[in-house]
């Protein structure tokens, strides 16, 4: 095989890389954990779409019949909506980590880049797989939402359309979304998933400059066998508490979308929307120089997405010295509004609780990763 293949230097490649120890290394394996949720989503899609029909007669019903006939189709479709959870989840916190520990410095600019260009790509998954169950709940968030990116100025009337295949949000809204969700967003994810894990295996694993005494003290982990292994271990670890998720809180169906329904009552998007949602609820209306005040927000929003995206060059504290406490600041400011208004979207403390306890899982995972000294 390697004669005719030349994949030798591949698994050569793969030979040779060492991951760095120290007291961060936890960290390195959420990126890995993000990879395993996404493998589900594809796994249980496939299995979904092979009797999932996409059309407003038929979608709700195909789904009811994938939940009550089908053998273990309820457990399929539980899966893979606690595997989309789970999987925006890991990637914001893999996304938190790698900024924290400043590992978007030099030479991994582009890592970064390609990583904020998957963590949009798993949000447009959330949103239009949120829909394709076709129920009152996904009916109406989606409505709500369509008609946010309808205020941004000038090209909304544009965006509106384009996202809902007419003016309102109706069957072709739904062929729409199928489209995105199955073909389109995977095949953009695939190209940027392989350059993001390509340029990972090129650069190798960045060393955050506080661990940078620790890690010449300690021997290097090689990537094959001793951390793939334990990167498995862990994927077996989230496969069982997926599976008890899944198992013991099956995702519920709820009443097939009715178009002509009053709007619903609790209208609200997946919580990783909650904190835009909110913001917005706050912003009073009247417009200034022909611009709603809905839309400044909504234009601010997609600005934060772009500077995100440019961190690594904005930040040039870190490129010279690997330390930019202004940025860490201003980091944890951003994190706590989110939090902030998610708990007000919800009128709980739940999101402050689900902070607090990956902090204190995150604490623990490191303490048992954490290797002889
Ligand atoms: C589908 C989503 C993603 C997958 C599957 C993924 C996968 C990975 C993997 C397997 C690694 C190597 C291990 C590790 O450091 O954790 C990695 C590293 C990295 N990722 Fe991601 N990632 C994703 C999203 C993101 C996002 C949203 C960002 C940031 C915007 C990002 C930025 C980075 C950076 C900078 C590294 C290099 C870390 C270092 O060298 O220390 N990734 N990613």
């Amino acid at each position: 095989m390697e004669e005719r293949t030349g994949w030798a230097p591949v698994l050569g490649a793969l030979r040779h890389k060492r991951v760095p120890q120290h007291r961060y290394t936890v960290f390195y394996y959420l990126g890995g954990m993000t990879l395993f949720f996404f493998l589900v989503q594809v796994c249980t899609g496939i299995m979904l779409m092979l009797y999932y029909r996409p059309s407003a007669q038929e979608a709700f019903e195909s789904v009811e019949f994938i939940m009550t006939t089908v053998p273990f189709g309820w457990l399929i479709r539980s899966i893979h909506s606690w595997s989309a959870n789970l999987m925006v989840f890991f990637a914001f916190i893999h996304m938190c980590s790698v900024f924290f520990l400043k590992s978007y410095r030099p030479p991994r600019e582009m890592t970064w880049i390609s990583g904020v260009v998957l963590f949009l790509l798993i949000m447009a998954f959330g949103f239009s797989g949120y829909l394709l169950p076709w129920n009152q709940l996904a009916f109406f968030a989606t409505k709500v939402g369509t008609d946010i990116a309808g205020v941004v100025p000038g090209i909304g009337g544009w965006i509106l359309r384009f996202l809902r295949g007419g003016d309102r949000v109706g069957g072709p809204t739904l062929s729409r979304f199928y489209g995105w969700h199955v073909a389109i967003l995977p095949a953009i994810t695939f190209v940027f998933l392989v350059i993001h894990l390509a340029l990972v295996q090129m650069k190798g694993m960045s060393v955050p400059v506080a661990a940078e005494e620790e890690t010449k003290r300690r021997p290097p982990l090689k990537f094959f066998p001793d951390f793939g292994l334990r990167d498995l271990s862990g994927w077996i670890l989230a496969l069982g508490v997926l599976a008890a998720l899944a198992a013991l809180f099956p995702w519920e169906l709820g009443e097939k979308a009715d178009l002509f329904a009053p709007a619903y009552a609790n209208i609200r998007p997946e919580w990783y929307f909650v904190f835009m949602f909110q913001t917005l609820k706050l912003v009073p209306g009247g417009e200034i120089l022909g611009i709603e005040y809905e839309a400044i927000p909504i234009v601010l929003f997609g600005l934060g997405g772009l500077f995100l995206m440019l961190v690594p060059f904005l930040d040039r504290g870190a490129a010279r010295t690997g330390r930019s406490p202004l940025w860490t600041a201003g980091g944890i400011v951003v994190i706590a509004a989110m939090v902030v208004m998610t708990c007000l979207g919800y009128q709980s403390l739940v999101p402050l609780y689900v902070v607090a306890a990956t902090a204190i899982l995150l604490l623990i995972f490191a303490f048992i990763v954490r290797g002889p000294k």
